[in-house]
């Protein structure tokens, strides 16, 4: 199996590290730090603003990202993205610049139970504080005008069928928009925007090896021309006078103020180290992983997977519980395993409650996630690990 710490700089320093955390963040290789680091001391000037040259490189490299993340994700125009601070930003984009003006009193929002608080939240208070009715995993209606729903699970790592979702839920209710939150998938699996035909989807930088403080909303164009902006300032104007205001053509309408101009070159650099390594090697490299992972965790009597223990059908997210009776909490688990085998893993509700709630665990879960830096060594480390907990809390 091949080994790709070597494009990460973080190993240099902490050769011991077993990072099993890429479901929060992802390490980011030297080359999307380089690529900022050449921002920085190179063409560190704003952009769209200034007419000297230094200026008008950062514009470039800045647009060339949106074209290049519009060709990464199969959109059709690099007008149909907009650059957002992250998932969470580009979420309550949709929900206070598309829904809010769109939907009237009565109108259905849908949401899955296994929604991450980012695709759950916007969309439960926006219906609260404008008469929408909040379902949840319900049956798509006629009445149903808006289902925001995740690609990838962040707990349970299942990849939802989105394409034939969408696809049934515009047969039930044609003017239906699907918002999804892609913020699993993006970075280790191959997305269609045209293909799959959302609406909306949502994605971050720092989840697919890029930068923290940048992410993407991706829109289908007529949805754009449907959206009124949410933030305001400088950047976003086609012309202000001192009674009323018009907004900018493109999608620098929903990018107010200065950007977050190194993070998004960085993403432009961040597409450029997944092409490089290809993504049907990320796939493949993840996939042997998973099934090794779950193969090593499924032979540990007192530790359940929640949901279905198989490979097949998910990515590389596994979280898990005991009903060991003396066990300590799923915190506890993760301290031992981070403390004394440097083996990084989340533990708790992951931003997902009503999920941990559904399944009857609600003390939360121990959650490995995998990246492309991982290696059959790190699931050893982890399996160790979880020996170590066993005997510190039942054999004591
Ligand atoms: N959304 C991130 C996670 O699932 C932070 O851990």
């Amino acid at each position: 199996m091949k080994n790709y710490k070597k494009y990460f700089l973080i190993f240099d320093k902490n050769a011991d590290l077993h990072y099993l955390d890429s479901g929060a963040t992802t390490l980011k290789p030297k080359m999307v730090l380089e690529k900022m680091m050449e921002y920085y001391t190179e063409y560190s000037a704003n952009i769209h603003r200034g007419l000297y040259p230094i200026s008008e490189k950062a514009t470039e490299e800045y647009e060339n990202t949106r074209q290049k993340v519009a060709d990464f994700i199969g959109a059709k125009y690099p007008g149909e993205i907009v650059f957002t601070s992250g998932t969470t930003d580009s979420l309550n984009l949709a929900a206070a610049g598309w829904a809010k003006r769109n939907l009237k009193a009565g109108d259905e929002v849908m949401v899955t139970i296994a929604e991450h608080h980012s695709n759950f939240v916007p969309w439960q208070q926006l219906a609260l504080k404008n008469n929408f009715k909040f379902v949840v995993s319900g049956e798509v209606t006629k009445k149903t005008k808006l289902l925001a729903i995740n690609h990838v699970s962040n707990v349970l790592g299942t990849v939802t069928p989105i394409k034939s979702i969408i696809k049934k839920a515009r047969e039930i209710s044609p003017e239906i928009c699907v918002v999804v939150d892609g913020a699993q998938a993006v970075g280790h699996m191959p997305v269609d925007m045209v293909d799959l035909d959302a609406d909306f989807y949502a994605f971050s930088g720092h989840k697919m090896y890029g930068p923290t403080g940048v992410g993407v909303l991706y829109g289908k164009a007529k949805r754009w021309l449907e959206m009124e902006p949410t933030r305001f300032g400088g950047g976003m104007i086609k012309t202000v006078s001192t009674t009323e205001s018009t907004w900018a053509d493109g999608p620098e309408k929903f990018e107010a103020g200065t950007p977050p101009i190194a993070e998004v070159i960085g993403l432009g650099a961040t597409i450029d180290f997944i092409k490089e390594i290809g993504r049907e090697n990320i796939v493949k490299h993840e996939k042997e992983l998973t099934d090794y992972l779950i193969e090593k965790i499924n032979k540990i009597e007192w530790l359940k997977i929640m949901g279905l223990g198989i490979s097949s059908g998910r990515l590389g997210v596994v979280s898990m519980y005991s009903e060991a009776p003396g066990m300590g909490t799923s915190h506890d688990m993760a301290d031992i395993l981070g403390r004394e085998f440097n083996v990084c893993v989340r533990a708790g509700h992951h931003c997902a409650m009503p999920l941990h709630t559904q399944f009857g665990v609600e003390t939360g879960t121990v959650r490995v996630s995998l990246g492309i830096y991982n290696t059959k060594e790190d699931v050893d480390e982890l399996i160790k690990g979880l020996e170590k907990v066993w005997m510190t809390f039942i054999k004591k």
